[in-house]
């Protein structure tokens, strides 16, 4: 390890994480879903426990191998995952990199047959915002991290949804390539401090930064 004889840069504190996509049930075959492989919450949940890190991951439906030394919690729904983050709190800092369904449906118990009718319309109602709830928690963590993925005015939108969610950093992501389910990111910080530009990495050298980035600011 980096840090040879000293202690890891994070034991003793407790880190938060969601990761994936929600599914929000239209019948018992059928969902609404966000596309997230999951890939760059899994690697920044083990990136931190590799800093040492006491990590909860709530994870929605995805495939991936949970990191070593990392504590899985797995949710279906959005309204199941803000119950999983209550449920984890107390934390020192919330990474909030999951895509959560902004939309759910009331679901029907039986499948949803064409020729009986078929779907004329889905009603759907809006779920709650885990992040923008958590920064006004009474148990709000002292860092609290959302992520943005924007196909355009990146830094423009990350901007505005850091006060609009009342969060500490937005790391934003462009994904008007082909970020989704791949291999590589290329991110923005956008916090009270300003805007930082990461080149294109890897996703596990995104992790690996940020959790260091983290590991700096619980630290100092
Ligand atoms: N988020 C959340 N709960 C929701 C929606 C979003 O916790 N119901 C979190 C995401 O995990 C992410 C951040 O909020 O960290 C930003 O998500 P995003 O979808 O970009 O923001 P929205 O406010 O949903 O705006 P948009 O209309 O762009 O989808
Ligand atoms: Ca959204």
């Amino acid at each position: 390890a980096r840090f040879g004889q000293n202690p890891p840069p994070l034991r003793g504190k407790h880190v938060l994480i969601t990761a994936g996509p929600t599914h929000e049930p239209i019948d018992p075959v059928r969902y609404i879903a966000n596309r997230s492989s999951g890939k760059q919450g899994f690697a920044i949940a083990g990136a931190l426990a590799a800093l040492g890190a006491e990590v909860t991951l709530v994870a929605g439906p995805v495939t991936l191998a949970t990191p070593p030394g990392v504590r899985r919690v797995n949710v279906e729904t959005a309204r199941e995952m803000a119950d999983a983050v209550e449920a984890a709190l107390p934390a020192d800092a919330a990474v909030m990199v999951a895509a959560v369904a902004d939309w759910r449906a009331e679901a029907t118990g039986q499948k949803i047959k064409k020729d009986k009718g078929g779907l004329e319309a889905l009603p759907l109602v809006e779920n709650p915002d885990i992040l923008a709830g958590l920064a006004k928690s009474s148990k709000r963590p002292a860092l609290v991290i959302g992520f943005a993925a924007e196909t355009e005015k990146v830094v423009e939108h990350a901007k505005a949804k850091l006060a609009r969610k009342g969060c500490d950093w937005i790391v934003a992501n462009d994904v008007s390539g082909d970020v989704m389910g791949g291999a590589r990111n290329r991110i923005h910080i956008v916090s009270a401090a300003g805007v930082e530009d990461w080149p294109d990495m890897e996703k596990d050298a995104v992790a690996r930064r940020l959790a260091q980035r983290i590991a700096d600011e619980l630290t100092d």
